[in-house]
């Protein structure tokens, strides 16, 4: 059986005022109206015929949000909550136990659910590719091919460019100069943050490679209980799991990696400019959102949640109005708005 597992454990902070500690990033309706990220990564899922009910992993913050999300849909699905966020390598190793008990050959199909792909053939393409790959216990990686030095993303070297491939080297979040050098090259990948690989393979990795992070969540989920629709782990158990990422935990480690080209569109909308970078613009190059007047302006994002927002003479901003904050910023210093956030922390 083939199983999606939809990592859902983010916040989203870039994406302040819209996403919030209690409604994250990936329960938005950002790119359509009708549908948060998360339901578009099920849906997603659906049409590339990954049709087993899906695992998602989130934290315990978010269950009834994510609940309904997946109910709206008629999905049914097990949802693990996380006590507290450890990074993806133990969310992934929740899922993996969870899934061999449905079946000992289960595959998993990682899928972060906060990404906005919208060409499903392309996708289902690279899935049965990796799907293929992950039958011969390989662990799938999904390469995009660079088009600038990102430090934010992970590096895939492969052996050949263009086809499946094995996995010479997994480099995660590198220096700039790093980053540079393996644009460069020309046989690196941005990794996509998907994968695919049966959970024994997965558990069989993390035990040798991450012991700590495989006995804690072998114990979380050993006296894991039902509540309500939720599975519940044990919270002192997965507290003991150390933090940290499968990019850096497993994939920089194994050797048993593999690469499927991706040549599909894929954004990860880390911040509001990435927002308008996918969006379809109007005549004066707009991504207007809701109830928007828009006078002499160009370039700009503006998106009205509870009231009329007008513009005048303006541009290249993104200006985000919500019911009880407004961001107005310039649309290529979006990043910024996490200081902002930060700064909202600090004050309480
Ligand atoms: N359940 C759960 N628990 N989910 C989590 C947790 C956690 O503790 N931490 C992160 N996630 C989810 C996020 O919500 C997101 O959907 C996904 O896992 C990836 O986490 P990010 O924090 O967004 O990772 P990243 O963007 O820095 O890096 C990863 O993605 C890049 C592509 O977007 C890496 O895989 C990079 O190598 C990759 O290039
Ligand atoms: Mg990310």
């Amino acid at each position: 059986v083939i199983i999606p597992v939809l990592l859902a454990g983010g916040v989203g902070s870039r994406l302040w005022p819209v996403s919030r500690e209690l409604f994250p990033k990936q329960c938005i309706n950002l790119t359509r109206p009708d549908r948060s990220l998360v339901q578009q990564t099920v849906e997603r899922a659906q049409k590339a015929k990954l049709s087993a009910d899906p695992i998602l992993v989130c934290n315990d913050e978010h269950r009834f949000l994510i609940a309904q999300q997946l109910a709206d849909l008629g999905v049914r699905s097990d949802i693990i909550l996380e006590p507290e966020g450890r990074n993806t390598a133990p969310a992934i190793a929740l899922a993996a136990f969870q899934a061999i008990e449905r079946d000992p050959e289960a595959t998993l199909v990682v899928l972060p659910a906060d990404h906005v792909i919208e060409n499903i053939d392309a996708f289902t393409e690279a899935m049965d590719k990796a799907i293929a790959g992950a039958a011969e216990d390989k662990l799938v990686t999904f390469g995009v091919k660079p088009s600038y030095p990102e430090t934010g993303y992970g590096y895939i070297e492969a052996e050949q460019i263009g086809s499946v491939s094995p996995v010479k080297a997994f480099r995660e979040k590198p220096d700039l100069e790093t980053a540079k050098r393996y644009v460069a090259a020309g046989n690196y990948y941005w990794n996509s943050g998907m994968f695919v690989f049966k959970a024994r393979v997965y558990l069989d990795e993390l035990k040798q490679r991450q012991p700590a992070i495989y006995k804690a969540v072998e114990q979380a989920m050993a006296n894991k209980y039902a509540d309500l629709d939720f599975v519940r782990v044990d919270a002192e158990a997965f507290a003991q799991s150390p933090s940290d990422s499968i990019d850096y935990a497993i994939m920089e480690h194994t050797d048993r990696a593999l690469v499927v080209p991706y040549d599909g569109d894929w954004n990860d909308i880390g911040a509001w400019s990435a927002l308008y970078d996918l969006s379809e613009k109007d005549a004066d190059d707009n991504v207007l959102q809701g109830d928007v007047m828009s006078l002499d302006s160009t370039g700009n994002l503006v998106r009205a949640e509870h009231r009329l927002v007008a513009t005048v003479g303006v541009q290249d901003l993104a200006i985000i109005e919500t019911d009880d904050a407004v961001v107005v910023i310039p649309r290529e210093r979006a990043q910024d708005v996490k200081h902002i956030v930060n700064r909202i922390k600090e004050q309480g």
